[in-house]
């Protein structure tokens, strides 16, 4: 079947360009002004619509068991409120089993994934234990299509030691595979939390002060020298602070290559929320914990200079009534993550382009273009142009709405943006040609598929 979308403007980071658009099966065929229709083609008018290429979130944990707790989402919902939303492709954090292989991990995910998931996905492979066997899967992971690797610099069950990040580096070199690190120093967390609950410090607003923003400035600066010494090319996931981004700038003046991803939690809340009454905090503890307005304006900035790479959501959920309070008593307790993985397009447009911050054409560049060519998607994804994949957001710029947990597709009994005003939506999504959610509604699932990377 084939359609064509007419009268829309399509939004790449290099400009913007009234374009009809022709959708053949799953690709993209053609694109031009005035294309002429043939008998049985769909005709889909976008006029004063922008057409934003399917929007890509580079780190979700949709199902996820963090040793005490199952996320509240898994796959088959967290997929749906994403692409209901816009966001067509997910790349997840397949988190192994200690003991485990790199292949038994992969074996999992792909069991929670296909046949269930609505968006295309992948992974990135974490790296959380090191030995002589994980160093050979490494290659293996990237002849099977998985050649982006995540490691931890915090949590005892996640984390290597600094002499281990660097062996895996210097084999995720050898393969040309990237390496994204959760960068906060875990040792010191360990002591601050143990100091503040033998002072009978117990409630969620003591898990900022616990995790300082030196804490992940320090642990950004070892990540990144650590990566020069074994030549690797990094991205910084989640990065929350003014602090760790001079550390970056630095790096990047002295010639470094970096990558920089931040999450919309960092650029919209800050560590009041943590004083909220009645344990509310506990729905905004996350690592990194949300920091001072200080920290939101350093990273629109970054985000304005071109610092800031992308912008995922680090979408890992846990509801506030039966989860979160398993920390009552001990705000380390807390499961730490918080839902956005549907609300990330609309958060970001609002907040970023109809308040005149960013363009239209930066929004692609962060929420899907940059995420697409630092991860081995790109031009499949991230792109409107022919022979990549017709993924496909018709944006309508003008539509408002607020966000809500009672709305939510989101399997999840709150949401940190309750209330939140937003400015433009995704009026129709289309994954590989088929349209799989019109006016924020789900109209086809679980037609996601793996998309086997290869590094170029
Ligand atoms: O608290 C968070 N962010 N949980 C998810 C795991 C991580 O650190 O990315
Ligand atoms: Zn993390
Ligand atoms: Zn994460």
């Amino acid at each position: 079947m084939s359609i064509v979308i007419k009268g829309g403007t399509v939004v790449s980071s290099h400009g913007r360009r009234q374009l009809d658009i022709r959708i053949n099966g799953e690709k993209i065929t053609e694109l031009g002004n005035g294309l002429s229709i043939a008998d049985g083609e769909e005709v889909v008018d976008a006029t004063g619509c922008f057409i934003f290429p399917g929007l890509i979130d580079g780190h979700t944990h949709l199902e996820l068991n963090n040793g005490m707790t199952d996320t509240s989402d898994d796959f088959t919902t967290g997929s749906i409120a994403a692409v209901a939303k816009g966001t067509t492709t997910v790349i997840d954090m397949a988190t192994p089993e200690h003991g485990g292989t790199l292949d038994e991990c992969l074996i999992t995910w792909n069991k929670m994934a296909e046949g269930k998931s609505s968006a295309d996905f992948n992974y990135h492979m974490s790296v959380i234990e090191w030995n002589e066997n994980i160093a050979k899967e490494i290659p293996k992971m990237v002849k099977k299509g998985v050649t982006t690797f995540k490691m931890y610099m915090a949590y005892d069950n996640l984390r290597t030691n600094d002499a281990e990040l660097y062996e895996a580096m210097k084999i995720i070199k050898s393969v040309g595979g990237m390496l994204g690190v959760h960068c906060e120093n875990g040792d010191v967390i360990n002591q601050l939390q143990a100091e503040y609950l033998k002072a009978g410090k117990t409630g969620p607003e003591n898990h900022p002060l616990t995790r300082p923003n030196q804490l992940e400035a320090e642990a950004v600066n070892r990540y990144l020298t650590i990566a020069k010494q074994a030549n690797l090319a990094v991205n910084i996931v989640h990065l929350s602070t003014k602090e760790a981004l001079e550390v970056v700038k630095h790096a990047r003046a002295e010639g470094q290559e970096v990558y920089v991803e931040t999450c919309p939690q960092y650029l919209l809340l800050d560590d009041e929320a943590y004083g909220l009454p009645n344990f509310e905090g506990a729905k905004y503890v996350c690592s990194p914990p949300l920091r001072k307005k200080a920290d939101q304006e350093a990273l629109w900035q970054g985000i304005i200079d071109g610092e800031v790479n992308t912008i995922s959501t680090d979408h890992c959920d846990f509801n506030f009534k039966d989860q979160k309070i398993i920390g009552k008593d001990d705000f380390t307790k807390i499961p730490g993550g918080m839902p956005g993985v549907e609300s990330r397009p609309e958060l970001v447009y609002t907040a970023g382009v109809a308040a005149g911050k960013i363009t239209p054409e930066r929004f692609v560049e962060l929420l899907s273009e940059n995420i697409a060519k630092q991860f081995d998607l790109y031009p499949q994804k991230g792109i409107i142009q022919v022979d990549s994949d017709a993924d496909i957001v018709i944006w309508d710029p003008e539509a408002t709405g607020v966000i809500s947990a009672k709305t939510q597709l989101q399997h999840c009994d709150y949401t940190p943006f309750e209330g939140f005003q937003t400015k433009g939506k995704a009026r129709s999504v289309y994954l590989r040609g088929n349209k799989v959610a019109e006016n924020g509604e789900i109209i086809s699932t679980k037609q996601g598929k793996f998309i086997f990377r290869k590094i170029t």
